[in-house]
């Protein structure tokens, strides 16, 4: 009887198994059909086995493959039995991003689940079609210059602090091994805290704060946001909202210009508190675009989830980055103190926006940083409607995920010779005209690009001027020789396993 059972049981498998295996057999079909160039796929992850079974990230993954693909365009991928494009060239790109990106490229692929993620699916990276159009029209003027001028200051504090916390550790005339991952996350997560949620987490004296703690499970389970962090994001933001309504506080920050989009459909283009608090009132009610009517509940808490999300791990990890490049190249980083000791002689010391933004080879850093490790290594769209290019003879069918690989791009020897070296002029005036445009976008293009780019570059440049006024770092042994730092596999977005530790000494 069990016997039978289990033959049973056993067939029934043996069956599911071949017909999963003749489905993706019949589906590894899809390029060489369609007469696109590919890479052989395999039973049953199709080209990224190694990066689903944990073993390299797929950002290194899609750049052997970028590289096999030689001289073509574009070629096709399978994630696991599902068919992708991977785009090559800078100017098909161009013409997925912007100029065919509102016909047919307007979506990502991830969607989000409305029932098993409430928050992430509402949120601007996720949304979809004319929900995400509206909303981003809305939203950009929150990340204006005159809104960064306004945030500044917020920024710089949390900038003094970094240091500060570091000089504690480290004696006068002293050299301390620091773990400067984990210091310039506790760093950007207060930034953050205090633009979006205007709550004080100085996480940087307490590195277990809850924020601090959240953000940890933020990045958790990549795109998905587990439910007692929801929880804990819902309270802590309707709190604030109650306060800051109840009390008319206006403090110039992420979180007064979303209120006002809820209260009024817009965020005025003032770029001064005192006008603000003028403008904050009900009164464009009457205008209020339809979608954003329903601009409530957790469509206003998901924006407030991504800025924290999206703000403190890119720009800790790009400013963490930066510091391991600058260990590893002496030279630059002794250019780069020069810099920001003659801007700050200029200032009598102070750092201002103006005397951050003046710093030309600091931004150089920042953009060889992001070249070198894109925080987001791979973007993608969804193809919308069926798509015909007959310039480069390419069909995409609806439906279909095109992936733009920017770790690859950024690394390509073609436009960036001797990729693995740190060399931060090749973003110099002069240089930087040779880069095709296409080839390097550490923050994306066209109308869905990154939102928070300036507030992103401006946070890891504030943690970097505060961090050499200061101090000089140099590699410990466990990074001695290395020419890159180690991506970690198991995370959605460009890391390192454990921490970077890094001998800082006082200047
Ligand atoms: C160094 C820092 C950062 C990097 C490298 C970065 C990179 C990116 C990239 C590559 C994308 C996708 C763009 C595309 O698909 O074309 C993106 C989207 C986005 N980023 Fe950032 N980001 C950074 C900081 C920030 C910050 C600080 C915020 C907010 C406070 C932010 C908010 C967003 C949002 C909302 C989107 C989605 C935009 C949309 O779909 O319309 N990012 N970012």
């Amino acid at each position: 009887m069990i016997l039978t059972a289990i033959s049973v049981v056993v067939s029934i498998l043996i069956g599911f198994i071949t017909i999963a295996y003749a489905f993706c057999k019949w589906r590894y079909g899809y390029w060489r059909r369609r007469g696109v160039p590919y890479c052989e796929p395999s039973f049953p992850f199709g080209d990224v086995s190694e990066a689903f079974l944990g073993k390299r990230h797929l950002c290194c993954v899609m750049q052997d493959i970028y590289s096999k693909f030689g001289d073509k365009p574009y070629g096709g991928v399978y994630i696991c039995y599902s068919p992708a494009l991977l785009l090559k060239d800078p100017e098909i790109i161009k013409e997925v991003l912007v100029k065919d990106f509102g016909s047919h490229f307007q979506n990502r692929v991830a969607k989000g689940h409305e029932k098993l993620d409430p928050i992430m699916c509402k949120n601007l990276f996720m949304l979809r079609g004319t929900k995400w159009r509206s909303l981003r029209n809305h939203m950009s003027p929150t990340f204006t210059s005159g809104k960064m001028k306004m945030m500044f200051n917020l920024v710089q504090e949390k900038g003094q602090l970094l240091a500060d916390v570091i000089k504690r550790k480290i004696p006068e005339e002293g050299i301390q091994t620091v773990d400067f991952k984990e210091m310039l996350a506790e760093y950007t997560t207060d930034v953050i805290s205090s633009c979006a949620f205007g709550i004080e987490t100085n996480s940087l004296d307490n590195p277990n704060h809850e924020f601090r703690e959240m953000g940890r499970k933020i990045f958790h389970r990549a795109i998905f946001i587990r439910p007692e962090v929801t929880e804990f994001f819902r309270k802590v933001v309707w709190d604030v909202v109650e306060e800051r309504e109840k009390k008319k506080i206006f403090r110039g920050d992420f979180m007064d210009l979303l209120i006002q989009l809820k209260n009024t459909g817009k965020i005025e283009e003032t770029d001064s508190v005192e006008e603000k608090v003028e403008t904050s009132s009900l009164s464009y009610k009457k205008s209020m675009d339809p979608i954003l009517k329903n601009f409530k509940g957790d469509d206003f808490v998901a924006q407030i989830v991504l800025f924290f999300g999206a703000g403190f791990e890119t720009s800790s990890t790009t400013g963490s980055f930066a510091l391991f490049e600058l260990a590893a190249n002496p030279e630059v980083q002794e250019k780069l103190i020069k810099e920001v000791d003659t801007k700050l002689a200029a200032t009598g010391g102070k750092i201002t926006y103006e005397a951050v933004q003046s710093m030309s080879y600091l931004d150089m850093v920042i953009c060889e940083t992001l070249r070198k490790y894109p925080p987001l290594p791979i973007i993608d769209r969804e193809c919308m409607k069926e798509y015909r290019n007959e310039k480069y003879n390419l069909v995409i069918e609806k439906g279909t995920a095109v992936l733009i690989p920017l770790f690859a791009l950024h690394r390509d020897p073609k436009y960036f010779p001797d990729p693995e070296s740190f060399i931060p002029e090749r973003f110099s005036e002069e240089n930087v005209k040779k880069i095709p445009r296409y080839a390097y976008m550490p923050f994306g293009e066209g109308p869905r690009n990154c939102v928070g780019a300036r507030f992103g570059a401006l946070q890891s440049k504030v943690s970097l001027v505060n961090i050499l006024s200061s101090f000089r770092v140099s590699l410990t042994d466990e990074f001695k020789g290395m020419k890159s730092l180690p991506i970690y596999p198991k995370l959605f977005v460009l890391g390192v396993e454990g921490g970077i530790n890094l001998i800082a000494t006082r200047r």
